[in-house]
């Protein structure tokens, strides 16, 4: 079914008051609610740029009763005067992208907007197929990838055996990189991973047909992005995954292939890092995770099995159940740290409404250890047991608030623990999936 959203819809809600360039980003293992925040700041915003991953995200938008999921146009797309970027740092699904396209056109939004980089690293057949056979080899150690071609893309994007979108638009230079990927791939594929070969002029064919589609999408985004900011444009950078998810700074090898910290931001879209203004941090008011790997407040129990079902915790993109847990602190405080994070955006506060008491982490041990950061060690994470602090819920519906004085006391203590704990300020806070379901803390 197909609802078209009003391309002109303008929430009652006050501008955010965000910097021009201003980076949002997941605090936690993705799934944060990045999407709604995007959208939200998105009002105000000139620019909302992708800087990594690709259509492993899944961000999800509810404007009254109607509900969009992206994975990889930006969130800005719902704003006529917004132009969605996607950026170098990105690995593209071209198949992907245009069917997204195509669905945001049937709901009435204007794609032409869209702006692609070149240099943008393209997802491959062989990338989709190594991807499902190498977790499938893995077994019991699978990390429980979106089976999207991610990792393989990057590996050949850093092994230097990538195809980037630019290179769709010289069809026999595209032939020679197909072939030269295939003579590697074809022996891995077989070899490795007792699978078919592929055909490189089945894949040339297909993936030269969506360089006409493609073509006036193309741009220099860096370029165009430093150009906005010198025109005194507001853009906003919008994050995929999460902090921990991070290649070098998240729960390796649970993690995802690229970098979704601030400075793949920065990486990403070719900007500098004197650029951006503002790093806002999305995190839910619990946790939760897709995919297998180390997570130390994970709940196994009901109140887990709460936390799934009155949040919807089911992936956008694989529709797994997601694991939850308890808000961990130690991880928050090291989002704040590994991102320069200048505020917080607290989601999903009503899914807490169900709880007497509300738990959060704030130590780790192991043995006889004692961790008050997160550790930098990967087996502490596996075997430690988290400390917890217990404060008193509310159990009231605060769904239909829209101002911090009118919450519970309990949910205002609740948000200024966080905000002491982790040493950042706290700047909104969302009571709901809907778009104008949120506090904007004074
Ligand atoms: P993202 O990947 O970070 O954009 O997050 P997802 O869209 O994958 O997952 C967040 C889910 O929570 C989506 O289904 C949102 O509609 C929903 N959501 C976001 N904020 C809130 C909130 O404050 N309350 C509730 N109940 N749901 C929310
Ligand atoms: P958004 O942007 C949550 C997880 C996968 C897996 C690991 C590696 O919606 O927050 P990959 O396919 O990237 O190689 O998988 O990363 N993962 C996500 N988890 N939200 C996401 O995106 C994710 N994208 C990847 O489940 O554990
Ligand atoms: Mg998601």
């Amino acid at each position: 079914m197909c609802f078209a959203i009003s391309t002109g819809h303008r929430l009652p809600l006050p501008s955010p008051d965000v910097m021009p360039a201003t980076i949002v980003l997941g605090a936690q293992w993705g799934d944060e609610g990045k999407g709604r925040v995007v959208d939200y700041f998105a009002q105000s915003a000139d620019y909302v740029v992708r800087f990594q991953g690709g259509n492993n995200a899944g961000h999800t938008i509810v404007v009254g009763e109607q509900k969009l999921a992206l994975s990889l146009i930006p969130s800005g797309i719902l704003y006529p005067d917004c132009t969605p970027v996607i950026a170098s740092g990105t690995v593209i699904d071209p198949s992907v992208l245009l069917a997204e396209m195509d669905m945001a056109a049937e709901r009435d939004l204007d794609t032409s907007r869209v702006r692609l980089s070149g240099n943008a690293h393209l997802i491959m057949p062989y990338h989709r197929k190594l991807d499902a056979a190498i977790e499938r080899y893995l077994g019991q150690n699978q990390i429980g990838t979106t089976k999207k071609g991610i990792g393989p893309a990057y590996t050949d994007k850093y092994a230097r055996f990538g195809i980037r979108v630019q290179d769709l638009f010289d069809p026999k230079i595209f032939r020679e990189k197909v072939e030269a990927a295939l003579e590697d791939k074809n022996k891995i594929l077989p070899r490795v991973y007792n699978t078919l070969p592929m055909d490189a002029d089945e894949i040339v064919d297909e993936y030269l047909g969506y360089a006409e589609a493609l073509g006036p999408h193309v741009t220099d985004t860096s370029l165009l992005i430093w150009n906005a900011i010198q025109a005194g444009d507001d853009v906003l950078f919008e994050g995929a995954q999460g902090t921990l998810l991070d290649v070098d700074h998240g729960t390796y090898p649970f993690v995802t292939s690229s970098n979704p910290t601030a400075g793949g931001a920065i990486v990403g879209s070719g900007v500098g890092p004197k650029t951006i203004d503002e790093v806002v941090g999305v995190a839910k008011a619990y946790i939760s995770r897709v995919g297998t790997g180390p997570f130390p407040t994970e709940l196994l129990d009901e109140a887990g099995d709460k936390m799934i079902e009155l949040g919807g915790e089911y992936g956008t993109v694989t529709g797994r159940r997601r694991r939850c847990g308890w808000l961990d602190m130690l991880a928050l405080r090291y989002a704040v740290r590994v991102n320069s994070l200048t505020k917080l955006f607290l989601t999903k506060l009503d899914i807490l409404s169900a709880f007497e008491t509300i738990k959060v982490a704030t130590a780790y041990s192991s043995g006889d250890v004692t961790y008050d950061e997160f550790p930098d060690q990967q087996s502490v994470l596996y075997h430690c047991d988290p400390t917890y602090e217990k404060l008193d819920g509310w159990q009231g519906d605060i769904t239909g608030v829209r101002a911090y004085r009118d919450l519970p006391k309990e949910a205002r203590a609740y948000i200024e623990y966080i905000e002491e704990a982790a040493e950042v300020e706290v700047g909104w806070v969302s009571v709901g999936p809907e778009r104008s379901q949120l506090i904007e803390i004074g």
